[in-house]
């Protein structure tokens, strides 16, 4: 059976400070995540090491990098490489988001060697895909996303391909408040799973976790959970929120 995660992306918000209360609540809370659910906070870098203090002893919090550079080291002023990342303990990383896809132009190509350098350190890649609007309103969504795991997968092994995370954000959804429909969720990531199925076989598809993300919250986290192929969420603004990022956690199924 695959892994139910409740995944945070808090992009570039809060303070160290908030930061640290919101995981101490997070972790009041939930004094242990049942059924071998897995929470994921992806912090920003600097807060890795300090976060990472707090969760000590609790293998059902983990953390996540935001983010990875597509080499493995050298003079790239600003950047952290995956090995950095591995060196401090870090076991995943969000790669390809779409906020980055738009704002850095992070390619394709560039994704697939920064899935490359998060296996060679044994860091599991959380890979994002998803439309956007124009592709959603004229176009053919699941094939959209099939050609963006085809173009950043495709030079991965299939063991490889075995440990990734996948989150589906339709980029029409993030942010604005809008969510797909459970029904729309669960045609994309069966969309999703049958291109795994087809090309990397049934058992390798039935074990990567599919996470949907896009305006989760707590009122429709158990709605869209509840959907066969989808294994939960990783969340962008409510995971800023005690209550409803908690809430979120004890809507997976
Ligand atoms: P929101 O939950 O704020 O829509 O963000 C989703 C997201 O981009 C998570 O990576």
């Amino acid at each position: 059976m695959r892994k139910k995660i409740a995944a945070a992306n808090w992009k570039m918000n809060l303070s160290w400070k908030e930061g640290n209360e919101l995981i101490n609540q997070l972790l009041d809370r939930h004094p242990a995540i049942n059924n071998g659910h897995q929470v994921i906070l992806a912090v920003p870098f600097p807060y890795l090491t300090l976060a990472a203090k707090l969760i000590a002893g609790r293998s059902d919090f983990a953390l996540a990098a935001q983010n990875c550079y597509h080499l493995p080291a050298g003079a790239y002023t600003g950047e952290v490489s995956a090995s950095m990342l591995a060196s401090i303990g870090i076991k995943y990383c969000v790669v390809g988001h779409s906020e980055r896809r738009e704002y850095q132009q992070e390619t394709p190509a560039q994704l697939a060697d920064k899935l490359q350098l998060c296996f060679n350190h044994a860091i599991t890649p959380i890979f994002c895909c998803g439309e956007p609007l124009p592709i959603r309103e004229n176009g053919d969504p699941s094939r959209y996303v099939t050609d963006q795991l085809i173009a950043s997968l495709s030079s991965l092994a299939p063991e490889q391909i075995a440990q990734l995370i996948i989150a589906y954000e339709p980029i029409w959804a993030i942010g604005t408040g809008k969510t797909a429909s459970s029904a729309q969720a669960q045609e994309m990531h069966l969309a999703i799973r049958n291109y795994l199925r087809d090309t990397y076989g049934s058992s390798i598809a039935a074990e990567i976790p599919i996470l949907y993300g896009g305006s989760v919250k707590s009122s429709n986290a158990t709605e869209i959970f509840a959907n066969p192929d989808v294994d939960g969420g990783l969340v962008g603004g409510a995971s800023l929120i005690a209550d409803e990022f908690s809430a979120i956690i004890k809507a997976l199924p």
